[in-house]
């Protein structure tokens, strides 16, 4: 693995929900946030038989899910695409669903996996063999290549995505709206708080809409629910899990997670990614706590995983952790960091606790998105950029090795072949 260079970004989009808003800073500077634009609207303008809420996701190594919207209920959710704009080599048909929401009756959702695809190389496609040509790029394998801040290779959010809560119609214009992002790069998601949409007796099945409109590759993982999964992409295994699906030991999530973790080749995979939606670290007073029954069933797996990096949502801010294993400093554990700054319409979480904790290294609440660059098998830069309506500041920025790499931790990774204690220490 010489040459073994990568790079995968995380990104964190702005929504288009923020309220007036002025942002204290939590740390040395002050940052007073512009006021924001106004709501963007998304209108549907489409002819009905035309494809809209294109979003591409992985599926496997080299495949990818086209998922589209269209009004016509007659289009065939069939996908052409190739190398070349307007010269599509392959035709693939996949499957379409449809749901209804009290008086909400969506429209055709059509999912189309494609592929074998090469590592790297722009794709254009056409959804449904009519309206406008899309394109993305496929994740690389390896390189060495120069990126520009605005530009990434995968999209990874840690839930919540429309803030619909209920009113249906909000995700079809949230589908409009990330359409130009999300149909470039695969956009990766789990779920949050605001997809959750049941009601008792009335409406009692969960994440309808969420299921319906973001299938991700969870067979392909050997999971049974769209609600946790994980992927391979460039040397980087990363986990969704479920903070509202049930994850005690016994639990099928939980299952699956053991049995997903024991299958990571860290010679494959150098580094190990998990995103959830509710943290297990947390210093903010909004929602304290709400991750501590998921961290006490879970944490001991992802530790004795060595697990490189957490990163959750939910709370409206940013913080990073050190590395961390029940609440102490432990060099063998992940970097916790809470991202929930993506922009929401419930305005920023600016409260936390005092004094902080020594094992909260930086927090404040700003809107921002961050940005993961793996460049090979032993470094990595994480970087959180503070946003402003129109141009973005490194906010706070730090180099992690991956816990693959450093001898310590390998040791007792080796060690865990054997049956441990879930108390098991260092
Ligand atoms: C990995 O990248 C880091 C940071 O650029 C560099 O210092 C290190 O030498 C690289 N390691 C390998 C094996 O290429």
């Amino acid at each position: 693995m010489e040459n073994f260079q990568f790079m995968l970004l995380v990104l964190l989009v702005i929504f288009i929900f923020c309220d007036q808003i002025i942002v204290h800073s939590q740390v040395s500077f002050e940052y007073v946030r512009p006021p924001p634009r106004s709501i963007i609207a998304t209108p549907d303008d489409h002819p009905e038989s035309h494809p809209q809420q294109v979003h591409v996701s992985l599926v496997g190594r080299d495949h990818m899910r086209v998922s589209w919207v269209t009004d016509d209920k007659d289009v065939s959710p069939k996908v052409e695409y190739g190398k070349i704009p307007g010269k599509y080599e392959v035709s693939v048909t996949g499957e379409h669903t449809s749901y209804r929401y009290f008086f909400y009756k969506s429209g055709k959702i059509h999912h189309v996996k494609i592929g074998p695809l090469e590592s790297d190389v722009t794709y254009y496609y056409r959804c449904g063999g009519v309206g406008k040509e899309f394109s993305f790029r496929t994740p690389p394998l390896s390189f060495p290549i120069e990126f520009a801040v605005a530009d990434y290779d995968v999209l990874l959010l840690p839930g919540d995505l429309s803030y619909a809560d209920t009113q249906q119609p909000l995700w079809d214009t949230f589908g409009r709206f990330v359409e130009p992002y999300a149909s470039r790069r695969p956009w990766m998601v789990t779920q949050g708080n605001h997809e959750v949409e049941a009601f008792p007796v009335i409406h009692t099945h969960p994440f309808v809409a969420y299921n319906s409109r973001w299938l991700m590759p969870f067979e392909e993982s050997g999971s049974n629910s769209n609600l946790y999964y994980s992927f391979d992409v460039t040397g980087v295994h990363v986990i969704m899990l479920g903070s509202y699906a049930d994850f005690d030991a016994g639990s099928a999530q939980y299952k699956w997670l053991v049995a997903d973790l024991a299958r990571v080749n860290r010679e494959k995979t150098p580094w190990l990614v998990v995103l959830l939606h509710a943290p297990w670290y947390n210093t903010n007073t909004a929602h304290q706590g709400e991750g501590e029954s998921m961290r006490k069933a879970m944490e001991h797996l992802l530790y004795n995983a060595r697990v490189d990096l957490v990163f959750a949502g939910h709370v409206h801010s940013y913080e990073r952790f050190t590395r961390v294993f029940d609440n102490e400093p432990n060099s063998c554990g992940p970097v916790h960091v809470t991202i929930g700054d993506g922009g929401n319409r419930e305005g920023l979480a600016m409260m936390f606790k005092k004094p902080t904790p020594p094992i909260s290294l930086f927090h404040e609440a700003s809107f921002g998105h961050g940005r993961l660059r793996v460049l090979n098998q032993t470094h990595a830069h994480w970087s959180w950029h503070r946003n402003d309506d129109y141009d973005s500041t490194v906010g706070d920025e730090i180099w992690l090795e991956s816990l693959s790499s450093i001898q310590q931790c390998k040791e007792t990774l080796q060690d865990r072949e054997q049956p441990k204690s879930s108390n098991f220490e260092l």
